[in-house]
């Protein structure tokens, strides 16, 4: 499985390229809002993202019909080589998606719940498709066996030919709230994690490592004083 980080932070995303193991980012109004971004500072913001990580990079159109999403679709793809544009799921996105799909343009369909919504997005050329299950578990339902669903259902077809020519499809676990997540995620085999830097950071971790690092540091400093 591979990491994206989800976060519009540029100190977060050149933070969490650092460690050589980020694949992409994702983005979205809200994550943009949180950092104060203006609509005006936006195609520099997603310029500047795209400029720190070797990888997708999400930007959401944010138009409600189909030909305003294929052309905000567009000029967020001339941004950066390595834009992926993002639209949410509908009549209006799936139609969109297919325009853009047909463009070569790379397209992640998001706040997709369920596996007739993931096999539409895919037909109609998602390039990636972002099941949300964070969002699931603050109803009292089950995220991460909703995302299982939808990655046995996808895995029944071939869709090499379907979207952008030979590039694909992968499914990305979005909404992750926790390392625990993130596992679940990786044994379902969800093909990326889009994970909030915070929760990013945790992965990092285990109480083990750090008293382990502790030890060997008191037994090295008893070595250095041989
Ligand atoms: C996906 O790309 C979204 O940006 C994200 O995962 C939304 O998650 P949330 O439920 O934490 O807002």
């Amino acid at each position: 499985m591979k990491f994206f980080v989800d976060t519009a932070d540029l100190d977060e995303i050149a933070e969490a390229a650092s460690w050589g193991a980020l694949a992409g980012v994702t983005t979205n109004p809200t994550l943009y809002a949180k950092i104060g971004g203006s609509l005006s500072g936006f195609p520099a913001h997603i310029q500047r993202i795209c400029a720190l990580v070797d990888g997708p990079v999400s930007a959401e159109a944010t138009k409600t019909t189909r030909q305003e999403l294929i052309a905000e679709g567009r000029e967020l793809a001339a941004l950066a080589p390595n834009v992926v544009v993002k639209l949410v799921m509908g009549a209006e996105g799936l139609a969109a998606c297919r325009a853009l799909a047909d463009a070569g343009i790379g397209v992640n369909m998001t706040l997709v719940f369920s596996v007739p919504q993931a096999l539409l997005a895919a037909r109609a050329g998602a390039r990636y498709i972002s099941p949300f299950v964070g969002r699931f578990d603050d109803i009292a339902e089950d995220g991460i066996a909703q995302l299982g669903e939808i990655v046995d259902a996808l895995s029944n077809y071939d869709w090499q030919n379907v979207g952008v020519a030979g590039q694909g499809l992968e499914v990305i676990a979005a909404s992750i709230r926790s390392a625990q997540h993130v596992t679940q995620a990786a044994l379902i085999g969800a093909d990326i994690a889009t994970v909030p830097f915070a929760v990013l950071k945790k992965c990092i971790e285990h109480p083990l490592t750090a008293q382990g690092i502790q030890a060997f540091e008191k037994d090295w400093e008893k070595v250095c004083q041989v």
